[in-house]
């Protein structure tokens, strides 16, 4: 053992195995055998373990920490995390260019459009935070606007560098990724379960996302999940997206190498050619490719629409197909009552995952494509969505099918059931049926929900039957020890499960609005909702969370059809489902009992308000007339996107009114207020100027 100093030792243990993991996991170049890093590895440990002051945050020793306690805390982005628009198909590139040259004032003359290609990683997006070189916080995507800090978990993949190569610019950082599970870890982990005996995991996205949240980091870093970086949050003094690329690459993050920049959208088309097949030559799953404006100015005059940036667009590769049999129709009956046939087929891996149920829909659909039991089918799957049986192979008809008919009954609950023309969806109308009690339980518990660990199916199933639970707030009545008589949940599993019942009775007020299960509220909506009761609705001091969401049920209560749609994002048919929702004495009693279980809604910070922070923060505009260059809801999510409020009638709290051509009574109102009035020009600059 070298040098004396066993600091300098240390130091220098450190720099040859980060060095090492650079090289092995971000270039693909190993330059150590694998025996030389155990041996340094374990030096460094002695020494570590010798003299504890030593330790270091950026230690490779340190990347596996101490299973996690009580779920993954959030995490507000400070930059919203977009999604992007799609394109299918070469048309719609070239549309997207025409929207891109519109959008910059090019015309036909003009030279073209230089875009960046990059491959669409079918993982987990991520964002790393750096403070200096030292990497402080990864957080997954979440909504968006929130997500869950996942760093103990994601400090074990080798690929993230623990600390930079170089002095990044500025003393913060952020880049955002995809963290991903390779092809090869996918199959050995399953070669691994099926050895074990345990159910096998169906695709490598899903096993990622569950990975990431994994209680132990132990796991986590034996499920060897890699990341590809393609994003620097802000312009750093840089002047175009390649050159993002390239300082995301010499500050040590792994950056995939099939980059291409191109001019003009004939060439980007080329790209998705090329990689139509070459794609599944690759050790991890891509489900499209990303084309971005290069030049970060172009990027900044074109602006966003809606959640996803006009300046970029994800072009899907066409669904793939295969063909298998349908072995058999099964009945679902979901938490609305409606009755879903669902195809059991030969299980068959199609676009990377193993398929062994394909939704049918409805009986329309199954007779519009004479779809049998018995029939060979083609089953596509593109990208994230379900998989469909597209139609059935005539030829290979042996007369052996049979025709398939809708049950007359639930098959839960045995209640005749309905079919209410022209709806094509045959519903099982009893509101007791365990199956809808089930299905809207697990859908208040569930991800989008409430997010309880653990509180699957199976477990529900159980405590329904068993009438421990009837309602959401029995759930958090439920103790260990209840839990624990429960078949399949031994001691541990009962004690964590009651442990994450009790975190959470506190979740962000969207998620709570979305596990109601409200008619045509999702997870948009809800976040809409929760946006606009925050603004309606701002804490004061002292309040607890309990009695601001008390506040919130009264509020609700009391809104009106027309209140509601004036809030952004909300239609007349779904502010007419929430008015009679929360109209409804069985729903208020529903929320009494939560609130009364200890169950209260994250009471946005003032000035936070569930919705981006932005130069328009704590603002409320009003949009009125035609704008010349923006719809006025494209106009309304920039007020939002910028932190704003987009309020649909000008009052004295109005800050600013945008006004366009035809502008009417608004304008005058406005006027008579003295309100500030915008047109589009000062509305982009109030927007773009304090980006
Ligand atoms: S750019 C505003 N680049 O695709 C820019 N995204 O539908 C947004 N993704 O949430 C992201 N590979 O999870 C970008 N090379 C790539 C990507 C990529 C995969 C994912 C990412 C994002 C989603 C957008």
């Amino acid at each position: 053992m070298t040098p004396t100093d066993p600091a300098a030792r240390a130091a220098e243990l450190r720099a040859t195995l980060n060095e090492a993991n650079h090289r092995y996991h971000v270039l693909d170049r190993p330059t150590i055998s694998d025996r030389e890093y155990d041996l340094a590895f374990r030096e460094l440990n002695e020494l570590e373990a010798a003299h504890p002051e030593l330790v270091t945050d950026d230690s490779p020793t340190q990347r596996v920490g101490a299973p996690t306690e009580g779920g993954f805390p959030s995490v507000r982005h400070e930059v919203p995390m977009l999604s992007l628009g799609n394109a299918f198909g070469a048309d719609e590139l070239r549309e997207f260019d025409t929207r891109v040259r519109r959008g910059l004032g090019r015309g036909l003359d003009d030279p073209p459009v230089t875009y960046v290609c990059e491959l669409k990683i079918d993982g987990l997006a991520i964002s790393l935070r750096y403070e200096g070189r030292r990497f402080v916080r990864v957080a997954t995507r979440g909504d968006g606007t929130t997500g869950e800090d996942v760093t103990a978990n994601l400090r074990t993949v080798r690929a993230i560098p623990l600390s930079l190569h170089e002095d990044p610019p500025g003393d913060r950082l952020e880049v955002r990724g995809e963290v991903y599970m390779p092809r090869g870890a996918f199959a050995s982990l399953n070669e691994q379960l099926e050895k074990e005996g345990r159910p096998l995991y169906a695709n490598a996205r899903n096993t990622t996302a569950g990975t990431v949240r994994q209680k132990d980091p132990k796991v986590t870093a034996s499920r060897r999940l890699s990341v590809w970086t393609y994003q620097l949050v802000g312009a750093h003094g840089l002047s175009t997206h390649s050159e993002s690329l390239a300082l995301l690459e010499s500050l040590g993050f792994p950056v995939n190498p099939h980059v291409r920049r191109v001019e003009g959208i004939e060439a980007v088309i080329d790209f998705t050619t090329e990689w139509a097949d070459a794609r599944k030559d690759l050790d991890y799953e891509t489900d499209g490719i990303v084309i971005k404006v290069d030049a970060l100015e172009e990027q900044q005059q074109l602006g966003f629409v809606s959640r996803a940036p006009r300046w970029a667009t994800a072009y899907k590769f066409p669904a793939e197909q295969v063909t298998t049999k349908l072995e058999a129709i099964e009945v679902y009956v979901g938490r609305t009552g409606a009755m879903t046939p669902v195809a059991h087929v030969t299980p068959v891996s199609v676009g990377g995952t193993t398929v062994r149920n394909a939704t049918l829909h409805n009986i329309d659909e199954i007779r519009r494509k004479d779809l049998r039991v018995g029939d060979t089918v083609v089953l596509q799957r593109a990208g994230d969505v379900i998989p469909e049986v597209v139609s059935a192979v005539l030829d290979a008809r042996d007369g052996s099918e049979t025709i398939w008919e809708m049950p007359a009954a639930c098959p839960v609950c045995g209640t005749q059931a309905l079919r209410e023309e022209p709806e094509v969806v045959t519903r099982c109308p009893n509101p007791y049926c365990p199956a809808q009690r089930i299905g809207g339980l697990l859908h208040f518990s569930g991800r989008g929900g409430l997010d309880i660990d653990g509180l699957g199916f199976k477990i529900m199933m159980q405590l329904v039957e068993r009438e421990l639970v009837k309602e959401p707030a029995d759930i958090f009545r439920l103790d260990a020890e209840a839990l624990e008589g429960l078949d399949r949940l031994a001691r541990k599993s009962a004690d964590n499960l009651a442990q994450a019942i009790n975190n959470a009775r506190h979740r962000p007020l969207s998620h709570i609005l979305n596990g109601l299960g409200i008619r045509h509220v999702g997870e948009q909506t809800a976040i809409d909702l929760a946006a606009w009761l925050a603004t309606e609705l701002s804490t004061t001091e002292g309040e607890t969370d309990a009695d601001w969401t008390r506040r919130v049920a009264d509020r609700l209560r009391d809104a009106s059809v027309e209140e509601l749609t004036g809030v952004y994002g909300i239609g007349l048919v779904v502010a007419e489902g929430i008015v009679r929702f929360f109209g409804d004495a069985h729903t208020r009693d529903t929320l009494h009992r939560l609130i009364e279980a200890g169950v209260s809604a994250e009471a946005p910070a003032p000035g936070a308000r569930n919705r981006a922070e932005g130069p328009l923060s704590g603002k409320t505009l009003v949009v009125t007339g035609t704008l010349p260059g923006l719809s006025r809801s494209e106009a309304e999510d920039a007020i939002r996107a910028a932190g704003g409020h987009a309020a649909s009638s000008v009052s004295a709290k109005t800050d600013y009114l945008v006004a366009g051509d035809k502008a009417g009574s608004k304008l005058s109102r406005a006027e008579q207020l003295g309100v500030l009035v915008l047109d589009e020009d000062a509305f982009r600059k109030l927007i773009e100027e304090k980006t």
